[in-house]
């Protein structure tokens, strides 16, 4: 994209600086800066965009040619163009779509026979036809990291109150705390295994899959008949020892951490049954057709993606916080931190030239009302601008506990309130008289002064139900892709990840003494002194 397109976007944004947001406000902004698909709305009134800001992002759209590389994902053309692969997660929800065809062949009856598979396999397990060595399964392990656990993670947790089937657990750190701690109460003859791992050879997830092969091996005469793999490589799933029959395979065009609606997804669909998994599945499809129908200003995930591109990269915000009302949403900041970081942080453009502007933010948040007790403070008062992203539903799932659903609604709404309204010097003078007076009444006031004029969004839905959790992570994936899209990135790839794995791999070795810490910097040889000589 002309790196003028850019440049206006950052005088915008410098012009937005001092315009107050509470001014902007009217009933007409309230409805036109809002965007209703699915059974979602979500409103970015509460920012500093004008029209022509909005008007100078809807044509950033053009210019990027969302439109063509959105067909083209959506085809199956290789857009991940640093691996050569295709990018078609959204065949794994495309129950209805008809073919998609790569390389002349459609992908669909693949996709959709090991769905079938899945869950004939989750049935058997559920309604304990599928046994363990001590009767039917009581407990499931996901042993998986990084794409391979937070998507599952999250949505077992968002989904509870649908869940009835047997208990998940999710292991993803190498720390071998975090296994001990799963396994220790488990019984094995009672539980199944499940290895999530798109490679089959990510270091934290084959170690933790050895090691619970080994704790089953102790009481389970044939413990490879009590796992389960989901995988791309089905030679190394079998060299593991995992029966064809209990490996559910997907392609490599399915990313990591978009992989939650197929095979990865297979301990959600065990906990929650075939009929709400397909729920979930059709509200993510519901936003697919959305996403590729709908006008940019109609459109949901373009316009989370502007507000997104608004802040960042118009008017400097380097970090943006996800803040769900919603305590079974609790993981949903952390999928969304590999979601949005992993797919846009990155510093250079498809073609390999540094980026004129800023990469995708920082991405953090915890749920509300927590949050308020915590980081809020510096929202509200610090020096740097946090645009939030709120998320509420209209209702509770706890029907004794509507009132506390009230006060949870009232809070999130009061936050975006402040956020915008701030407290004047004046204001609060007038809060303190009586208590104090002269200076001193300015010195405490001064301390109770809000700004204000900080930006927030607000997404509603009716309910956490299966359908709108679908809905609610594939807007997220758009959005991630259209802001990648103008951007001028591959949101496929992740290559930053890999120096790291490398060099631990030839830590290891020194920190077991094996090998001299010769090579290494006078600071990590230091370290690694220092902690064997603690016992490491
Ligand atoms: O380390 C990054 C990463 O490659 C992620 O992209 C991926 O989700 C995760 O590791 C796990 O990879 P795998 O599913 O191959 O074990």
């Amino acid at each position: 994209m002309d790196k003028s397109i850019w440049d206006d976007l950052a005088a915008m944004g410098r012009k937005a600086d001092g315009r107050s947001i509470r001014s902007l406000m009217s009933a007409e902004r309230a409805e036109d800066f809002a965007v209703e698909a699915c059974d979602m709305r979500f409103d970015y009134s509460k920012t500093s965009m004008d029209t022509a800001a909005r008007d100078h992002l809807i044509g950033m759209c053009e210019a990027a040619g969302l439109d063509d590389k959105r067909r083209a994902m959506f085809a199956g053309d290789p857009i991940n163009e640093t691996e050569g692969r295709a990018v078609l997660h959204t065949a794994l929800r495309n129950l209805d779509g008809g073919s998609i065809m790569i390389e002349e062949r459609d992908v669909m009856p693949k996709v959709l026979g090991t769905l079938a598979r899945m869950e004939g396999f989750a049935r058997s397990v559920r309604e304990g036809r599928f046994q363990g060595q001590g009767g039917t399964i009581t407990d499931v392990v996901n042993i998986g990291i990084g794409g391979s656990d937070l998507g599952p993670a999250m949505a077992v947790q968002a989904l509870s109150t649908y869940h009835d089937g047997p208990r998940c657990h999710f292991v993803s750190n190498v720390d071998g705390a975090h296994i001990a701690d799963i396994l220790g109460p488990l019984d094995p003859k009672r539980t199944l295994v499940i290895v999530a791992s798109k490679t089959f050879t990510t270091i934290e997830t084959m170690t933790n899959a050895a090691t619970a092969k080994a704790w089953m091996g102790q009481d389970v005469r044939d413990p490879a008949s009590q796992f389960v793999a989901l995988s791309t490589a089905q030679d190394k799933t079998s060299e593991f020892g995992i029966a064809e029959t209990r490996v559910f395979g997907f392609a490599d065009w399915v990313g990591g951490r978009y992989s939650m609606w197929g095979p990865i997804g297979l301990s959600l669909l065990i906990a929650i049954g075939p009929t709400a998994f397909r729920a979930f599945l059709r509200g993510a499809e519901a936003m697919d057709r959305h996403f590729q129908n709908a006008a940019p200003q109609e459109n949901m995930p373009v316009m989370l993606a502007l507000t997104g591109i608004w802040h960042n990269q118009g008017c400097g915000y380097a970090t943006r916080a996800v803040l769900p009302y919603e305590q079974r949403l609790a993981r949903l900041p952390a999928y969304l931190q590999q979601l949005e970081m992993e797919s846009n942080g990155k510093r250079v453009s498809m073609d390999g030239a540094d980026l004129p502007v800023e990469s995708g933010p920082i991405v953090w948040g915890e749920p509300g009302t927590n949050g308020q007790h915590a980081f809020y403070q510096l929202i509200h008062q610090g020096t740097r601008i946090v645009p939030c992203e709120f998320m509420v539903a209209a209702e509770g799932f706890e029907e004794e506990l509507q009132h506390q659903h009230r006060l949870l609604i009232a809070n999130c709404l009061a936050q975006a309130e402040a956020l915008m309204n701030g407290r004047s010097l004046d204001e609060a003078k007038a809060l303190l008289q009586g208590k104090f007076s002269g200076e001193e009444l300015e010195r405490q006031a001064r301390h109770r002064v809000f700004p204000g004029n900080r930006p927030s969004t607000i997404l509603l839905y009716p309910k956490l139900t299966p359908e709108v959790m679908g809905q609610i992570v594939a807007l997220y994936e758009h959005r991630v892709f259209v802001e990648g899209v103008i951007l001028g990135i591959n949101s496929f790839d992740q290559w930053g990840v890999e120096l790291g794995k490398e060099l631990a791999k030839a830590l290891e070795p020194i920190v077991a003494g094996e090998a001299s810490a010769g090579d290494k910097d006078a600071s990590t040889a230091s370290s690694i002194g220092w902690l064997q000589a603690r016992g490491a």
